[in-house]
């Protein structure tokens, strides 16, 4: 991927810039649901952080804008199709709350539809800009502007989305960790 790329993006930069080096990175990822997308992004941060091995350095959650699934595990379809590639999705569906916007360095919007409902949240001007879309961390598909909903879409779309948040989530964690190492192309990039 490219590195430089993502650490040049200004709104990552400022919301990067809030998390102490000796700190935990917190991370929250938000669709509508909480049963496809960002359950699917925290599993695949998850699993990406433990094949890393700097695990203990994360706090990964994810939430939803809408309130229709509170307790609920993730889809049914989504468990299945990531279970396919070895991972096990086990999030019980809650709702963003104000909160999550102490509790969290940055808050990560599937689609456009989320990044706006994530802003009037907002408390302070400070918690909205820790507010990044997913997209600012799409490398190989970059052809796309957002997460695309699977919720109405066949077998394709869970893949696909997989797909897109597999490489978001490769992109997100090379940047934050070359940021908070101090790597040179994100301190002085842009
Ligand atoms: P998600 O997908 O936002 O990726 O979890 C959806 C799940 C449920 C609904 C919409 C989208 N719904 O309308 O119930």
């Amino acid at each position: 991927m490219d590195i430089l790329r993502h650490c040049d993006n200004p709104a990552i930069r400022h919301a990067l810039g809030g998390i102490a080096p000796d700190s935990k990175i917190r991370v929250l990822f938000v669709c509508l649901g909480n049963i496809c997308r960002s359950p699917a992004a925290e599993g695949l941060m998850l699993a990406l952080t433990a094949e890393r091995g700097d695990s203990e350095r994360w706090e990964i959650d994810s939430a939803g804008t809408g309130g229709y699934h509170i307790g609920d595990l993730p889809d049914r379809r989504m468990r299945v199709h990531a279970l396919r590639r070895g991972l096990t999705l086990d999030h019980i569906c809650r709702q963003v709350r104000e909160s999550d916007f102490d509790n969290f360095d940055i808050i990560i919007g599937m689609d456009q539809s989320n990044i706006s409902r994530l802003r009037s949240m907002a408390p302070t001007v400070e918690a909205e800009s820790k507010i990044l879309p997913m997209a600012a961390f799409f490398g190989d598909y970059s052809a796309y502007d957002h997460v695309p909903d699977p919720y109405y879409d066949g077998d394709e779309g869970f893949e696909k989305v997989l797909d897109i948040l597999t490489d978001a989530t490769r992109n997100l964690h090379d940047t934050v960790t070359a940021h908070i190492d101090s790597d040179d192309s994100c301190q002085k990039g842009g």
